[in-house]
């Protein structure tokens, strides 16, 4: 993956009954990713995807760049093992969810996908300093998680900001930051100014009737 900006279209906000149509749909409009949110029930109050589909949507799309990012608790070395086999790229999981963030990060880039940590609103980013060599990305949850068209939280600009600032100074400038909720054509610009990389779009992207205007927009309000 190179480092530019980035933008994963959450199918959270996908035409479900439709989804293979839609997910083509995204990438003819050259989508960067495909942002996979899978939801328990127990660690946000929604219920979403599991790996039959992840694997589905991987048979029918070989070379798309699959980011799955899960919601659920307890993470398990099956859990990870299973979205890993069904063919995701990339996997970050919350740390709430694990005493063992750094075996399940291991576990991650074992199975050769690239391996993320997810912090909310309210989570310090400070865990981050003792596993800069287990990841390949963080996601910053720019909303609580569990549903898709929710106000960003300004306040979590300035974790993106001091991530990339505690980052740099650990001389992992390369890492990989991602934001997640209410990234849309009003919020963008300061999402990336703050350092972020690779932006989720849910409504601001799978619920707008023209992918192609919408990522025009979205690509658009960054150079603004
Ligand atoms: C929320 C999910 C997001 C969601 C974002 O818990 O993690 O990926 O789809 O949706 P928007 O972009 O509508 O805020
Ligand atoms: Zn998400």
């Amino acid at each position: 993956m190179e480092k530019k900006h980035l933008f994963a279209g959450s199918i959270l906000s996908a035409d479900l009954l439709d989804l293979g149509q839609d997910i083509q749909n995204a990438l003819d409009a050259k989508i960067d990713i495909i942002h996979f949110d899978v939801m328990d029930y127990h660690f946000v109050q929604n219920l979403t995807f599991g790996p039959g589909l992840l694997k589905a949507i991987r048979k029918r799309f070989p070379e798309a760049i699959l980011d799955v990012h899960l919601m659920v608790t307890p993470i398990t070395e099956q859990i990870i093992t299973d979205y890993a086999k069904a063919g995701a790229s990339m996997i970050s999981f919350h740390p709430e969810a694990t005493p063992h963030a750094d075996r399940y990060l291991t576990l991650i880039r074992d199975l050769g996908c690239k391996a993320g940590l997810v912090l909310n609103p309210a989570t310090p980013p400070e865990l981050l300093r003792y596993l800069w060599e287990r990841l390949d990305f963080v996601l910053v949850m720019t909303v609580n998680p569990g549903f898709g068209g929710q106000k960003l939280i300004p306040a979590t600009l300035q974790k993106v900001a001091d991530i990339r600032q505690m980052a740099t100074e650990a001389g992992h400038g390369d890492l990989l930051l991602e934001v997640d909720g209410g990234v849309a054509v009003s919020t963008v610009k300061a999402c990336a100014d703050a350092g972020a990389d690779i932006f989720v779009v849910g409504s601001a992207f799978f619920a707008q009737d023209n992918y192609e205007s919408a990522l025009a927009q979205l690509h658009g309000a960054l150079q603004g």
